[in-house]
C-alpha cells in the first residue's frame, strides 16, 4: 500500500536547482513553486477514474471521457502550502480548495488544529494535501489525521522537497496516504530542516525573512 512516487523529469530537476539556489529571490521563488506544482498535478491526478460519455462532435455521435467523480479538493497546509494551490489549479481548474492550519502546543508538542475550512461535502472527494516541505512529517500527519476524523478515506499528499525521514513518518502513520515529491534530500539536521534543502519555504514564498 505505501506508495511513494518521486518527479523523474530533466524539467523538475532544472526547476529545483534554482529554487534550492539561496541567490533566488521571492518572486522567481514563487513562480518556480506554482509551475512545479503544475507538474506535480498533473503527476498526481494520472490515476483520476473516467467514465465514458456519449456526445456528438460538429460531424457525428462519439464517446469521449470525462473525470468520473467529483472534483478534487485541494488543501494546503498553511501557510507554506498556499504557495502550492495556484499551480494546482492550473491544472485541475475546477478543484475546491480547503484550508488547514496547525500550530504546536509549547508544553505537550502536539499538533493543534487551529482554522480548518472544507467543502461540506469532503468525504465525498478525493484530498491532495499540498505543502512545499516534508521534514519530519509532523505537520502532514496531523493534518492528515484531522481530515481523517472527518471522515475523508482518499487523500494524496503533494510536497516539492522531501527526505527519508518525512516519508517514513508519513507511510508508518497512514500507509493509505500516497507521497509525491518533486525531489528528495537525503537528511534533516538537529533542527528539522531538510539537507541540503532550500531554507524555510515560507519565508522565501512570501518575502519575510
Ligand atoms: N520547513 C521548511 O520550510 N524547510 C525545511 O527545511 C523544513 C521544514
Amino acid at each position: 500500500m505505501k506508495k511513494l512516487i518521486v518527479m523523474d523529469h530533466p524539467l523538475v530537476k532544472h526547476k529545483m536547482g534554482y529554487l534550492k539556489d539561496e541567490r533566488t529571490e521571492t518572486k522567481q521563488f514563487r513562480e518556480l513553486v506554482n509551475e512545479i506544482s503544475m507538474m506535480m498535478a498533473y503527476e498526481a491526478t494520472k490515476d483520476m477514474m473516467l467514465k465514458e460519455v456519449d456526445i456528438k462532435t460538429p460531424l457525428q455521435d462519439t464517446v469521449v471521457q470525462q473525470r468520473d467523480y467529483k472534483n478534487p479538493v485541494i488543501v494546503p497546509i498553511l501557510r507554506a502550502g498556499l504557495g502550492m494551490v495556484d499551480g494546482m489549479l492550473q491544472v485541475i481548474p475546477t478543484a475546491k480548495v480547503g484550508h488547514i492550519g496547525l500550530y504546536r502546543d509549547e508544553e505537550t508538542l502536539e499538533p493543534v488544529e487551529y482554522y480548518c475550512k472544507l467543502p461540506v461535502d469532503i468525504s465525498e472527494r478525493e484530498l491532495i494535501v499540498v505543502d512545499p516541505m516534508l521534514a519530519t512529517g509532523g505537520s502532514a500527519k496531523a493534518a492528515i489525521q484531522f481530515l481523517k476524523d472527518r471522515n475523508v478515506s482518499r487523500i494524496k499528499l503533494v510536497c516539492i522537497l522531501g527526505c527519508p525521514e518525512g516519508v517514513e513518518a508519513i507511510h508508518e502513520a497512514h500507509p493509505d496516504v500516497d507521497v509525491y515529491l518533486a525531489q528528495m534530500d537525503p537528511k534533516l539536521n538537529d533542527h528539522g530542516y531538510i539537507l541540503p534543502g532550500l531554507g524555510d519555504a515560507g519565508d522565501r514564498l512570501f518575502g519575510t525573512k
